[in-house]
């Protein structure tokens, strides 16, 4: 059965969701997008997606006549339209500059924003998080304003199908011999006890999944230093974890086939997982971790 999306103002059968060929996501990736948990019908930190999404409309100059409200209160529906009130889901978001006669400037003033949302079910992959997953590196080719959440992700796109080359689950992005972070995941590692991450930053995305994780460290006391490790520091890495809204917090036992401490989901690595999990569902979920 068909899926129930959204699409400017319209909630239809996924099938029949139809795009201008004028669209600006398709000629330029003009737009913006969001991706947020949903946990038995509820949205995970919807307060700190929403506050990126406005950030990166303002930055882009979008102006969609929806409010944040309103995606919210979409979002919710979409989860019940499509039975995803129980167990977990995702919510997609894209606002684009809409569609208007090709120009690289804005289009007239008054050209509605596309905006399009969908919900899905989701599998946590806690069969990974188990034995922990191998991620290889790429050169970190993109632009300079990576804190944007915008559709563009051509070297996302390069960068993960290179992991896929490889049989491993994510590539890691590396900028000048600092690892930045992956594809679709921002990265930790631990170095003598401290939890090391590339700063908030142009070069980086903030991601909710980062800054979450940065709470509950602060909460469990474990040593934050918000600089970047470079690949000289590979040999040195005790433990080493991505993070994301699909990810959660998820080990890395070896980059590039050198393996990473002992090759084992870290201690502090799964403590932090515990403590997010505790965030997302109200205690360690039965059966994962
Ligand atoms: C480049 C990049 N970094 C980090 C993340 C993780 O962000 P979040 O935790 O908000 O999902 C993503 C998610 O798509 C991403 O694309």
């Amino acid at each position: 059965m068909s899926s129930v999306v959204y699409l400017n103002g319209e909630y239809l059968p996924r099938s029949e969701a139809k795009l201008s060929v004028d669209e600006r996501g398709f000629f330029f990736g003009d737009g913006v997008y969001e991706v947020t948990r949903a946990v038995d019908g509820h949205l995970f930190e919807s307060g700190r997606h929403m506050k990126r999404l406005a950030r990166g409309l303002r930055e882009l100059r979008l102006e969609p006549s929806l409010s944040l409200a309103d995606i919210e209160a979409i979002s919710l529906e979409l989860l019940q339209r499509n039975d995803i009130t129980s167990g977990e889901g995702t919510v997609y978001l894209q606002i684009t500059r809409g569609a208007a006669p090709r120009t690289h400037h804005f289009p007239p003033a008054g050209t509605p924003c596309t905006v399009f949302l969908s919900a899905q079910r989701f599998a946590v992959p806690h069969d990974k998080r188990a034995t922990g997953v191998a991620v290889v590196t790429y050169p970190d080719i993109r632009w300079s304003r990576c804190d944007i959440k915008t559709v563009n992700l051509l070297a996302a796109v390069m960068a993960k199908q290179h992991a896929v080359d490889h049989g491993v689950f994510e590539a890691i992005f590396v900028k000048d011999g600092a690892i930045t972070e992956g594809s679709h995941t921002n990265i930790f590692g631990v170095i003598d006890g401290e939890l090391r991450t590339y700063p908030s930053s142009n070069l980086i995305l903030p991601g909710i999944t980062r800054d979450v994780v940065l709470d509950v460290a602060r909460e469990l006391g474990v040593p934050i230093n918000e600089t970047p490790f470079h690949t000289h520091h590979l040999p040195q890495l005790q433990e080493c974890f991505l993070t994301g809204t699909t990810t959660d917090v998820m080990p890395v036992v070896s980059i590039d086939g050198v393996t990473v401490g002992d090759g084992k989901p870290g201690r502090t690595s799964m403590a932090l997982y515990d403590a997010l999990a505790t965030r997302l569902y109200g205690a360690i979920p039965a059966g994962g971790r």
